[in-house]
């Protein structure tokens, strides 16, 4: 299993099967992280992953979403692409800037 964790909310780690889409396990309401398309083009779900590269890198459709959307932060990840293969924190883009 793979264990996320959420910096700065309230959501308790989350333990997940290696290989598992992270999306499939963060659709509840009050999940940490906000999702839009679901499908890597809105950008509503981008996180910082720390450390870096922990959920691989992304792919270049990924990444020119990214370059509009969180060009400003480090590790940047959209987290419906994203599949858990080792243990990572999460936080959503809008929080690490000082937001809500
Ligand atoms: S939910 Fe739209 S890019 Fe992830």
């Amino acid at each position: 299993m793979i264990r996320l964790t959420f910096p700065g909310s309230a959501f308790p780690p989350l333990e997940v099967p290696r290989g598992h889409l992270l999306a499939e396990h963060l659709d509840g309401g009050n999940a940490p992280v906000l999702f839009g398309c679901r499908t890597g083009l809105c950008g509503t779900c981008a996180v910082v992953v720390e450390p870096a590269g922990a959920l691989g890198e992304p792919s270049l459709d990924e990444f020119e979403v990214l370059e509009l959307v969180a060009d400003d932060v480090p590790s940047p990840r959209l987290a419906c692409q994203l599949r858990a293969v080792d243990d990572a924190a999460l936080t959503p883009c809008t929080r690490w800037r000082g937001g809500r």
